[in-house]
């Protein structure tokens, strides 16, 4: 009789090339517990290292965090103040790690709105990551999808004011080479955590054909049972991007191909996960 699979080779049937996370209830984890919202912020960045290092494990390419969005900036000054040290502490604490796990580091978003503190030491760990390969992690910061779309725009105009392009070659290709959050590629699986089901402005262009996965976890409480049960879901999505069918017929679901017959919870099958990707569950 042969082994049942493992989680982690059951997993890595069909996963995601490339995971965004709309990371949300920061917040409201704080409120529940009578904490300051940066304590939120905090045990949030706790789970940015937990799931970061889940994907890893399981063979994610791309991971894009949306960390601080354009219309941040309008929260009150305190919380701002307070998430720019914290990304700046989270990017030390986390250097030694990516290096070593061969994660590359990259940023989307209008970084030199940033301020210098958090500017150079990000500049530093992108350009120290630069050769990794293992897994791009990308940070969305003072990001927005319609800035960067509008971005991309005027640079074209530029393009044409100059002489240099013809209004007529603008074509999808042309955009997309001038938008960042592209150059790893559209998203796949786009995940909202906090119960909220919008995408607030995030990844518009690349997420034209994402499937979506809104859980209602907050996001401090994410961990790699919850990255598990949102991948199961996205494969047993059938992906037809506007066709009939791109892919062949969906393997049967996942909890019964695990064990051949019962389908177990996934909580049950994550128990066969690699303690290092589990963390200290
Ligand atoms: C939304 O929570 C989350 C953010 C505004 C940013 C996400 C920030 C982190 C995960 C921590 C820092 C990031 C890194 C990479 C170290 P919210 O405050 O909107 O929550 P709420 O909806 O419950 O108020």
């Amino acid at each position: 009789m042969t082994a049942p699979p493992t989680l982690t080779q059951t997993l890595a049937d069909r996963l995601p090339r490339h995971l965004a996370i709309i990371m949300d209830g920061n917040g409201r984890w704080a409120e529940e517990r009578g904490l300051p919202r940066v304590a939120g912020h905090r045990a949030g960045a706790d789970a940015v290292d937990r799931i970061t290092t889940a994907c890893r494990e399981l063979g994610i390419g791309y991971l894009t965090l949306y960390a601080f969005s354009e219309q941040n900036w309008a929260r009150p000054q305190a919380e701002v103040e307070a998430l720019m040290d914290l990304l700046r502490e989270f990017l030390l604490s986390e250097r030694e790690e990516l290096v070593s796990n061969d994660i590359r580091l990259r940023a989307i978003g209008r970084v030199d709105r940033l301020p210098p503190r958090v500017r150079d030491v990000l500049d530093e760990i992108i350009e120290a990551t630069r050769g990794n390969r293992t897994m791009t992690l990308s940070l969305a910061l003072s990001y927005g999808g319609r800035e960067e779309i509008a971005d991309a725009a005027r640079l074209l105009g530029e393009r044409i004011a100059r002489g240099e392009l013809a209004a007529e070659r603008i074509d999808e290709a042309a955009i997309e080479s001038l938008l960042p959050s592209m150059e790893c590629g559209a998203v796949d699986l786009l995940v909202r955590t906090g119960g909220e089901q919008r995408i607030s402005n995030f990844m518009l262009w690349g997420a034209a054909y994402a499937e979506l996965y809104f859980s209602a976890a907050l996001w401090p409480d994410w961990d790699a049972v919850d990255l598990f049960e949102a991948i199961a879901a996205y494969q047993q999505r059938d992906r037809r991007f506007g066709k009939v069918r791109v892919e062949s017929p969906l393997p049967p679901p996942l909890t019964a191909r695990a064990n051949g017959s019962a389908a177990p919870e996934p909580r049950a099958l994550v128990e066969t996960w690699p303690a290092v990707a589990l963390g200290a569950r």
